[in-house]
């Protein structure tokens, strides 16, 4: 198959109309087209038929029994998706939609059953992001949309990861630029009367919590034993070409471990935060960013995991990060991307 690409400035949505009707028109033939968010690029295709939505799977090669988060333009389109929409639900859209957050309601049936996988419930949001919304509003359908790699790899921040990963395989890529946020949508089960968190990402529990009080976390988040409530939470994720070793500890204990594989001739890849990288010249070393904004280290992390090819390095090493604000969401994605983990402690 062909793969469209089409070039968008996300600033000039307005003159791009014509790339974004093609891309919308492509869809409503029940072709997958990928195109950006704010949080990660993701591949749509019409939520309410199954035959579009059977081919996301195909192009990813995504399990079958992994439900799909539905995309739409405007917080009344939930209404049409959803029996019922709970005050938490409501609170939350009010302030935190269109953002990276999703929200999982009782399923009305209206999408097509594959895109739920079976489950009564559907996740729904609106992608901050002028690209996504307006090919929204021309395809005139809610977008079944998971995150545009091939399943198992990183998610792509940028077309081309999207483009290494699906070439071929799709109909169609907008190319809007880099993504800003850098990780996925929060994802908040609003079914039980506590919300509860099923997947940390763009949108911080604090920040949920300033909104609508206490929430509870999928105890599935902290421990391996629990079975995840959220199906896509159990399979190999986010994983890089060569293996990741997440090392837990002070910065000296890092380059200890380091030197350590170093004198077995291992070929050391390094993903780290400023400060770490700065400690360590004349190694295959990416910065992320500081320690000290991990809004930052969230932007780079995907193309990082994607950056160190099998041909160039054995191992990654890749820095622990401290589990406040972005960083739950950062090191859920990295101990997930990791193989084996190096704990000082
Ligand atoms: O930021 C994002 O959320 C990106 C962009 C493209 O919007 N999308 C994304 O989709 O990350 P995906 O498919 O890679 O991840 C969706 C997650 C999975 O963990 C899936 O199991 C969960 O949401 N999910 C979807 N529907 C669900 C449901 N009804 N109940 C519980 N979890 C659900
Ligand atoms: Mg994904």
């Amino acid at each position: 198959m062909k793969t469209n690409v089409w070039k968008i400035n996300p600033m000039r949505v307005d003159a791009h109309m014509d790339e974004i009707n093609q891309a919308a028109y492509l869809l409503q033939q029940q072709e997958v087209v990928a195109f950006p968010t704010e949080t990660v690029y993701g591949l749509g295709a019409d939520a309410t038929s199954e035959q579009a939505v059977h081919r996301i799977f195909e192009a990813k090669g995504r399990p079958s029994d992994n439900p799909l988060i539905v995309h739409v333009a405007e917080s009344s389109q939930v209404e049409n998706l959803v029996t019922d929409i709970p005050e938490s639900a409501k609170k939350m859209m009010a302030s935190f939609m269109p953002g990276p957050l999703t929200i999982v309601l009782e399923s009305n049936g209206t999408c097509a059953k594959n895109v739920t996988a079976g489950l009564s419930t559907v996740a729904v949001r609106i992608p901050d992001h002028p690209v996504a919304l307006a090919l929204l509003k021309a395809s005139e359908v809610p977008l079944a949309a998971p995150s545009a790699n091939r399943s198992g790899r990183p998610s792509p921040t940028t077309a081309d990861h999207v483009y290494q990963d699906l070439n071929g395989r799709i109909a169609g890529l907008i190319d809007g630029g880099p993504t800003g946020v850098g990780l996925e949508s929060t994802v908040v089960d609003c079914t039980s009367d506590m919300p509860v968190i099923l997947r940390p990402g763009g949108i911080t529990r604090q920040q949920i919590e300033d909104a609508i009080g206490a929430v509870m976390v999928d105890p599935a988040l902290a421990s391996t034993e629990e079975k995840p409530k959220s199906p896509g939470m159990k399979y190999t994720h986010y994983a890089p070409e060569a293996p990741l070793w997440l090392v837990d500890g002070s910065d000296e204990f890092f380059i200890d471990q380091l030197r350590n594989l170093e004198r077995d001739g291992k070929r050391i890849g390094i993903i780290a935060s400023n400060e770490l990288a700065d400690q360590l010249p004349q190694r295959r070393v990416i910065a992320c960013g500081s320690r000290n904004n991990l809004k930052e280290v969230a932007v780079h992390l995907y193309s990082a995991l994607r950056e160190f090819k099998k041909a160039d390095v054995d191992i990654i090493l890749g820095e622990a990060f401290s589990e406040e604000g972005y960083g739950e969401a950062i090191m859920n994605r990295l101990q997930k991307a990791a193989v084996k983990k190096l704990n000082q402690f």
